[in-house]
């Protein structure tokens, strides 16, 4: 495919972002698809500031080719992980979930391109107005932790086109060449894809995840914990008894108090299907098998490219 406005941008030959996912994207899943063509990024949500370290330095040795790292920026060790992505050379950053004033300045003065996920127009406008770089705006039924507003990719990517004029990056429910197409027709010049990764060899989420994923069907999926942070599901059985609470009317902090610690790890990377949290978008229903990284990539490219054909004789 041709070049745009966000492989220039990177440096990379596909315009095909792999999302930084907690308990998914480690080194090995990241250095794979840098290797296939894309834009790798490492999780650091789930990692201590020494552990990305490691990260970033095997992904270093895995390949030559531009990766990045992503930040949540709830993350309690924040400066920490920012002085590592620095000292490590990183060259690109995404911040996600917090105020994108708060890093990019200080990362870009650094020689670090930046870009930061939203999930609507306002926020959207807000980080353009930080300068960063970029923005992946991410539909409602995006895999992992969500936006309240409950845009869907659809009426998000075209909205947020209206408003921004640097590179856009859509992300939510991309998890195959053709719905690559449709958001690069709505107005993206990318995409983020996560669920679909999760369902790779190279991710690090446990194999039972993995599975769950593949067997996913429409409909099986969630938002939920609204009050604390919202994010999408699998109905397994940690998510009915959310669901138990709130029929009996639990409070914020018995909501808190249910979700405990290290739930996602206990679910994603242990493999607990019953009590963990279970984090996937609703494209899991459209997710068939595990195989390689590389050969996601090089199929995303594929359908694209042949579906611009079909479209062409509409
Ligand atoms: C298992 C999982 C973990 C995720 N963890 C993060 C994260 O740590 N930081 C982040 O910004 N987004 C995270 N996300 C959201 C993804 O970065 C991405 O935007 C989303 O998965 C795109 O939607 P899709 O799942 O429909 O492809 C996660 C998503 C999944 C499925």
């Amino acid at each position: 495919m041709n070049q745009n406005r966000i492989t220039q941008l990177f440096r990379i030959k596909h315009p095909i972002i792999q999302a930084g996912m907690v308990w998914a994207s480690g080194w090995r899943l990241a250095s794979a698809v840098a290797n296939a063509g894309g834009l790798g990024l490492i999780g650091a949500g789930s990692m201590y500031p020494e552990v990305l370290r490691e990260h970033i330095k095997k992904c270093k040795a895995a390949t030559d080719k531009p990766f990045g790292v992503n930040v949540p920026m709830l993350y309690p060790d924040l400066d920490k992980i920012m002085e590592i992505i620095i000292e490590e050379g990183v060259s690109i950053v995404f911040t996600s979930a917090g105020n994108p004033k708060t890093w990019t300045a200080h990362l870009k003065e650094n020689g670090i391109t930046v870009v930061h996920v939203v999930s609507s127009v306002k926020f959207a406008l807000k980080a353009q107005e930080a300068g960063v770089d970029a923005i992946v705006a991410e539909g409602f039924e995006a895999g992992g932790h969500n936006g309240r507003d409950e845009t869907t990719t659809l009426t998000l990517i075209p909205s947020v086109k209206e408003k921004i004029s640097i590179p856009l990056i859509a992300a939510g429910g991309i998890a195959t060449g053709r719905s690559m197409l449709a958001v690069m027709v709505l107005g993206a010049d990318g995409v983020q894809v996560g669920s679909r990764f999760v369902a790779s060899n190279e991710a690090s989420s446990h194999i039972l995840f993995k599975q769950k994923v593949v067997e996913a069907g429409e409909g099986d999926t969630q938002l939920t914990l609204k009050e604390l942070a919202p994010v999408r599901l699998i109905k397994n059985k940690f998510y009915q008894d959310v669901q138990r609470a709130y029929e009996n009317g639990a409070s914020v902090e018995q909501l808190k108090e249910l979700l405990g610690r290290a739930r996602a790890k206990r679910g994603m990377f242990e493999g607990d299907m019953d009590e963990g949290e279970l984090e996937i978008g609703q494209v899991s229903a459209l997710i068939h098998d595990i195989k390689p990284a590389a050969l996601i990539v090089a199929e995303m490219i594929h359908e694209f490219e042949e579906a611009k054909v079909q479209v062409s004789k509409l």
